[in-house]
């Protein structure tokens, strides 16, 4: 019998293998980073070449850190950034173009344009997401009719689509030698082209969009086995076994399984998920439905979803392009170089604004400036803005859970790589006005992702037992006063208002 199972956890700014043992703990990571390509304004691109050879460069990694081999491997499990959307060719397994990025608004206008009729919300009832261009749909319809030649070979049935999941699992299951082309209902459950109640592609939304049906990857469940790797020989004959979108895998590997359970991940954005069990919820408060996982053919449990599109590339753009800091970790020594934001307050609109807004139209912006503010109020400003982001998100969840009977979130499991910064933990207890707890294994993503993979063989007996292996490392109480944190909110507030409506 084997020892470990190892998750590919394929980010926005990285790609990590990851093998873990019974325990749930971390046996070795290998990790690497990809370009970021972005050629204009609100264009964000992925090379899904570099990121599959990235992915057999980090198994390699971890397999060799861990001193394994294959045959100690009992499944692969895949997680990943969603809605990026890969389409390449199947007989020459080339991509016809960069992926489009979740983060990238070039889509927008023709989603304006089809909201004419019907609004925003038109296929929220169905796909339970509004029509914005941080989901895959418009981004094949783009290259479909942008990408030369690329619409009449889709036509002829030579291209396939899929989210960053279905790439690795194509290619790490033989390519263009017969690669499984799947993806898992929580990826499929981010292209507006799902239908949520029968989990298959709605042909009424593919023909909006002009999708041929034919690109589409067949939809299953989160955790079963889709087949075996054959590609790498590092892994070859180890059955890949479990897929859910990275915030789904965040939630799973937080043990947050039950209506009710939620957790917030803070990584280059930050996604707040609340479980709703078998229930299909729609929010009156901006949260988007989504598919939170199904293990093989049991029922899809659902969840209502907070998604805040920069969070950690806020402090990478601190970094890298207004030069302010070093390293990541310098913000948190900055941020507490000065007593508070001294008024200033920084709303990330670069993608416009997410959950719970949904204004396509906002871009970001730095409020409250005196000739007294410095680099440190600047990043604890930033700082700041991802613990004000999720309290808008926090509350959007409790009035939906209010108004269906239930009652309000006591507590937040948080994880993610930001939630190393001790001042952001400490703000965001303060902001919220409840207790924040860190789970000891932080990596909670990739763990969900090997908890599915490990399921479907075996490995792990059930709920239970993984339910089990969730353990405390630190939790923050709430200190500041209400009054302050009152008045805090409503400076936020007022800067979000300065953000929006900026697009001519
Ligand atoms: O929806 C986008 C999300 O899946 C990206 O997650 O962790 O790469 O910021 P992350």
């Amino acid at each position: 019998m084997s020892d470990y199972v190892i998750a590919i956890d394929q980010g926005t700014t990285s790609t990590r293998a990851i093998i873990f043992d019974r325990a749930g703990r971390i046996v070795s990571v290998g990790q690497k980073e990809h370009d970021q390509i972005m050629p204009r304004a609100g264009y964000v691109e992925h090379d899904a070449v570099q990121i599959w050879q990235n992915v057999q460069e980090v198994i390699g990694t971890a397999l060799g850190k861990a001193d394994t081999t294959d045959r100690n491997i009992a499944a692969i499990g895949i997680t990943n950034q969603r809605e990026t959307t890969v389409v390449w060719d199947r007989r020459t397994g080339v991509p016809v173009s960069n992926a489009i990025v979740w983060q990238d608004t070039r889509t927008q206008p023709a989603l304006d344009t089809l909201a004419e009729g019907g609004g925003a919300d038109r296929f929220k009832r169905i796909t339970g997401l509004p029509l914005t261009s941080y989901f895959s749909a418009s981004k094949i319809a783009w290259i479909l009719d942008n990408v030369a030649g690329a619409r009449e070979r889709a036509e002829a049935g030579d291209l396939l689509f899929g989210t960053t999941d279905c790439w690795i699992l194509w290619n790490l299951t033989g390519g263009v030698e017969g690669g499984v082309h799947v993806t898992d209902v929580t990826n499929a459950s981010r292209t507006l082209l799902m239908d949520l109640e029968t989990l298959n592609w709605r042909d009424d939304l593919l023909e909006v969009f002009n999708i041929p049906r034919s690109m589409m990857p067949e939809i299953r469940s989160s955790s079963e086995v889709y087949g075996e790797a054959e590609y790498s020989s590092l892994l070859r004959g180890v059955p890949v076994a479990g897929i859910l979108g990275d915030q789904q895998a965040a939630t799973f590997g937080q043990a947050a399984f039950n209506a009710g359970e939620s957790k917030n991940t803070y990584g280059t954005g930050c996604f707040l998920m609340f479980q709703t069990g078998k229930e299909i919820v729609h929010s009156q408060n901006g949260l988007i439905t989504t598919v939170g996982f199904k293990l093989g053919d049991g029922p899809a449990h659902y969840a209502l979803e907070g998604s805040i599109a920069v969070a950690g590339s806020l402090i990478q753009w601190l970094r890298d392009q207004l030069g302010l800091i070093r390293s990541a970790a310098e913000v948190e020594q900055l941020a507490v170089s000065v007593p508070d934001n001294g008024g200033v307050y920084v709303v990330p609109a670069f993608s416009g604004l997410f959950a719970p807004y949904w204004r396509p139209d906002a871009r970001g912006a730095i409020v409250g400036l005196t000739r007294f503010s410095n680099r440190g109020h600047i990043a604890r400003a930033a700082l700041e803005a991802v613990a004000f982001q999720t309290r808008d998100v926090l509350d959007a969840v409790n009035a939906d859970v209010l108004a269906s009977g239930g009652a309000h979130l006591t507590e937040l499991r948080v994880d993610g790589g930001m939630v190393a910064n001790n001042t952001l933990m400490q703000f965001q207890a303060d902001v919220l006005g409840v207790p924040v707890v860190r789970p000891q294994v932080a990596e909670t993503t990739a763990l969900g992702a090997a908890y599915v993979a490990g399921l479907a063989v075996g490995f792990w007996s059930g709920l239970d037992e993984l339910r089990a292996n969730w353990r405390e490392d630190r939790h923050w109480l709430p200190v500041q006063g209400a009054a302050e944190r009152e008045r805090q909110l409503r400076l936020w507030r007022k800067a979000v208002t300065k953000s929006m409506d900026w697009i001519d």
